[in-house]
């Protein structure tokens, strides 16, 4: 990989923190979601997750041994604002301003995630993201942020997955159409105002981390390789994922004309005149969480695709997820390709089912062989994209998996959540080698 290449591990402040009822932080969604009727697993929550709060200076001992140069992670809103908007909680501010000095100190660079899914519990009282006012709330929440960790910190990703966002809400709404559109538009408002305003700081990088899941082509012949650009990028009616959605309107100022084409005008939301060009502040990189490849993907040689979905014979992960490395190379070209920007791979890791041996050491081969084959897809596409610049694995440690609580488990470190200790698995041993080598060793 290149010279100065980010090798990094990537958590998210709900998954690993834990201490949901201490330090003044206020509640979030996901204090409140698992404990519903059909919550998650037996309403597992998140109130001690790792305890990272508690037992952080530990957990970046572990972060110096693994060698990795950066450490994704998530702020809480809740915990800096306990109502979304009002009176800062300073003592949240010092949990990761405590958490920032511990990284610099070790020579590790934070890359901070301003939301990751926990939206102030007071916040969607108020109607979420779909309250009018929500983008402003968001950038006021990025103002206190940036005044408070600019100048230590240097990478920020104002949004995790937009498209996960907004599944998760549909789930819980049935929303029409307009409304749909409407969500996705505040969404990439907020992106775009709290852009503007981190931007004020010196030195500050903003990024955004969508998600996608790439489509291989069938062939590797010219025609197979464009018809699957052109799905990968394509906007299907009433449908929310797919990379384009999200990342058009903030790198090139406005929906892809597929949006246009599939959408009636009544059901586009209210635009207002500056929408895009506040969602269009440059950003500086850009990230895309990849786990997996979706299909195969054909030319139908009338300038459209035929879609083949990926056989029940290929290798899964614990979340079922096909193990289709190619994924790795071909996303990451296709959006280098497209969006021309400074390219990280913000997350790409796997559940697997871990277990601790009578030696204490947790053998998880089947992760060390996941990892070995994307990276090896990625660096190969790092040689025909100059634009890549850094990887994350999902995830530093085993943690709170949403709605399948601490069922699954993608850590490279194995936690123990009766004792909370920390295992190093031998998939940790082996990611600290490759970043020794500086991915030549796979
Ligand atoms: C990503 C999220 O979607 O994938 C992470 O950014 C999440 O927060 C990870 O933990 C694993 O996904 P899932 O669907 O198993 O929670």
């Amino acid at each position: 990989m290149k010279k100065d290449f980010v090798w990094g591990v990537a958590t998210a402040a709900t998954q690993v923190e834990g201490a949901a009822y201490e330090g003044g932080k206020g509640l979030t969604v996901w204090d409140v979601i698992p404990t519903r009727p059909n919550g998650a697993r037996q309403g597992e929550t998140a109130e001690v997750a790792c305890d990272q709060y508690h037992r952080y200076k530990e957990d970046v001992k572990l972060l110096k041994t693994l060698g990795v140069n950066a450490y994704r992670f998530s702020i809480a809103w809740a915990r800096i604002l306990p109502n979304g908007d009002g009176e800062v909680n300073e003592e949240g501010v010092k949990y990761y301003s405590d958490l920032i000095d511990e990284l610099l100190k070790n020579g590790i660079e934070p890359f901070v995630t301003i939301y990751h899914w926990d939206l102030p519990y007071e916040l969607y009282k108020r109607g979420g993201f779909l309250n009018p006012a929500f983008p402003d709330l968001f950038a006021n929440y990025t103002r206190v942020v940036a005044e408070a960790f600019h100048g230590r910190v240097k990478h920020f990703i104002t949004l995790n997955e937009p498209a996960c966002i907004m599944n998760r809400e549909l789930n819980e709404h049935r929303l029409s159409i307009k409304e749909k559109l409407t969500m996705v538009h505040q969404l990439l408002l907020a992106h775009g105002k709290a852009a503007k305003i981190l931007h004020e700081y010196e030195g500050v990088q903003v990024g955004i981390a969508p998600n996608s899941a790439p489509p291989i082509p069938k062939t590797s012949s010219f025609e197979d390789v464009e018809a699957a650009k052109k799905y990968y990028f394509d906007v299907e009616r009433d449908s929310i994922w797919g990379p384009a959605l999200y990342s058009d309107p903030v790198i090139f100022g406005d929906y892809p004309a597929a949006y246009y084409a599939v959408y009636r005008k009544d059901e586009l939301p209210d635009f207002g005149k500056d929408d895009f060009k506040i969602i269009s502040e440059p950003i500086d990189f850009y990230c895309q969480n990849i786990y997996n490849a979706d299909c195969y993907v054909s030319s139908d040689k009338k300038g459209g695709y035929i879609v083949e979905s990926i056989p029940t014979t290929c290798p899964r992960t614990a979340t079922d997820w096909p193990v289709k490395e190619e994924g790795l190379y071909y996303g990451p070209k296709f959006l280098c390709e497209r969006y021309h920007k400074p390219f990280y791979i913000s997350e790409n890791g796997c559940a697997v089912t871990d277990l601790v041996t009578s030696d204490k050491k947790v053998h998880d081969g089947a992760r060390e062989e996941f990892l070995k084959r994307y990276i090896a897809c990625y660096k190969k596409a790092s040689e025909e994209c100059p634009e890549i610049s850094g990887y994350f694995v999902w995830s530093f440690m085993d943690n709170y998996e949403w709605d399948k609580a601490y069922s699954k488990r993608f850590g490279l470190v194995y936690v123990d959540y009766e004792t909370q200790e920390r295992i190093p698995k031998d998939s940790f041993w082996y990611y600290k080698k490759v970043i020794e080598s500086n991915g030549e060793n796979l």
